[in-house]
């Protein structure tokens, strides 16, 4: 039962027919505008979630979701340049080195990350009920594959510390994470608001809440995009490692967390 995936510069992409080699490349020279915005996420981390948050400061609208159909390497060339109104919000699960050149100097990028056990957890689900992945293995077999960095985007320790090192050095990146969102997700959406220097007044950035909440965003979304909203917990992690699995989990991490300040708060 293993993991369809198309690679690309030793990066596992989505299997998608249209996701050729020439569109990652050509992302890399696309045009900047200086009010574009990337969000940044290892899939599963809350990307939807963010990507609401930041549409609705952005637009000072909250009367609908506007959740883009596709991330930035699903888009058409034509789309982006041509259909998507300013200011353009790119969701992408990119590495640092195949970000469109400049972008993390020249425009504002937001990172989202999340505790790796729900990360495991959430995109095994989504692997199940999403065909382009063609898995239908057991928990216990993908949770080698989910450490081994073989599914979409490779390993979550991969793209995290090569984030993390880029955001470091950089004014330009603000850092969210899931655990925070869900421990108080008016703080988490001032301190957006702040960096976008989007200037929301604090009854709008109530609306926000409200609107972005777990409940509100699968009332009106679920019907189109199922597979996006399943739990919206943390912790749903201690549903399915047996003891055996978080432990050989702990030791892979601190493994491959020993040699960085990767510090991002999240109870493993
Ligand atoms: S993707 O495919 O990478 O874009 O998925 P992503 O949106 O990053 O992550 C999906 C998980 O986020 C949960 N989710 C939310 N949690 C809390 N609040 C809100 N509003 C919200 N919206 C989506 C979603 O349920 C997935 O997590 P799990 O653990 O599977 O429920």
């Amino acid at each position: 039962a293993g993991l369809t995936v198309y690679e690309w510069d030793n990066v596992y992409f989505p299997n998608w027919p249209w996701l050729k080699d020439a569109h990652l490349k050509a992302l890399r020279t696309m045009p900047l505008r200086e009010d574009d915005v990337f969000l940044c996420t290892y899939p599963k981390s809350g990307t939807h979630w963010a990507h609401e948050i930041l549409d609705m400061l952005l637009t000072g609208k909250t009367d609908k979701h506007q959740l883009p159909t596709a991330p930035l390497a699903g888009m058409t060339m034509d789309y982006i340049e041509h259909e998507l109104a300013s200011p353009r919000i790119f969701n992408n699960h990119l590495y640092p080195k195949h970000m469109p050149e400049g972008a993390t100097d020249k425009v504002k990028v937001v990172c989202v990350s999340r505790n790796p056990k729900d990360i495991a957890v959430s995109m095994y689900h989504f692997n199940k009920v999403s065909p382009e992945m063609g898995y239908d293995g057991e928990w216990s077999d993908f949770l080698p594959l989910f450490l081994e960095g073989k599914g979409i985007y490779n390993s979550w320790w991969e793209y995290t510390l090569q984030w993390w090192n880029a955001e470091k050095k950089n004014p330009n990146i603000l850092w969210l994470t899931y655990e925070d969102m869900q421990e108080d997700c008016f703080h988490q959406i001032k301190r957006v608001d702040q960096f976008l220097d989007t200037g929301r007044t604090l009854d709008f950035m109530e609306t926000v809440n409200k609107r972005c909440s777990f409940q509100s965003m699968t009332k009106s979304l679920q019907a189109q995009h199922t597979r996006f909203f399943r739990k919206g917990e943390v912790g749903d992690w201690k549903n399915w490692f047996t003891v055996a699995q978080n432990e050989e989990f702990d030791t892979f991490h601190q493994q491959k967390m020993k040699n960085s300040d990767f510090t991002v708060r999240f109870e493993l």
